[in-house]
């Protein structure tokens, strides 16, 4: 699988008062972080993602509740269950993934490389195998 795993992060803290966990740019997060963004109150039947990216860099975070995330490189395909906050999925350039088991509870969390950019988005599942086997 090109371009996608999963981090474990170290947790800080006991069962007595709790747990806390620290991201940042280029240690627990490989790269250097220019934006973060959240879903909530997805409803539990919705499918979400179904998009790769030229270039992003990315790490998502199930903060509460959980999610299952599928990601394909073209070739490989394999699925992260997220049900817990001291675990993340790296997603690179050219990763098509989607999201769905979303619970009620659910916070979804992205930490990304850069800004929001529609221009860096593949939305045609066409157009991503397209470009896939042109890097061939
Ligand atoms: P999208 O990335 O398609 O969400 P998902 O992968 O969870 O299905 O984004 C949904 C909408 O939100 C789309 O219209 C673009 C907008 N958006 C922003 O304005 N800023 C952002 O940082 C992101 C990630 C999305």
């Amino acid at each position: 699988m090109k371009n996608c795993y999963l981090i474990n992060f170290d947790e800080i803290g006991n069962d007595e008062n709790g747990y806390l966990i620290a991201l940042e740019e280029n240690k627990q997060i490989p790269f250097d972080i220019k934006r973060v963004y959240y879903t909530h109150r997805v409803p539990c039947d919705s499918k979400r993602g179904f998009h790769a990216h030229h270039n992003l860099e990315q790490v998502l975070v199930c903060l509460s509740g959980k999610v299952i995330m599928k990601c394909f490189d073209g070739s490989d395909e394999i699925e992260y269950s997220l049900d817990s906050p001291n675990k993340g999925v790296y997603i690179g350039p050219m990763v098509w993934h989607e999201m769905y088991g979303y619970t009620e509870e659910t916070v979804l969390m992205a930490v990304a490389s850069d800004l929001y950019k529609e221009v860096d988005y593949i939305r045609s599942m066409d157009l991503f195998m397209e470009l896939v086997n042109d890097e061939k």
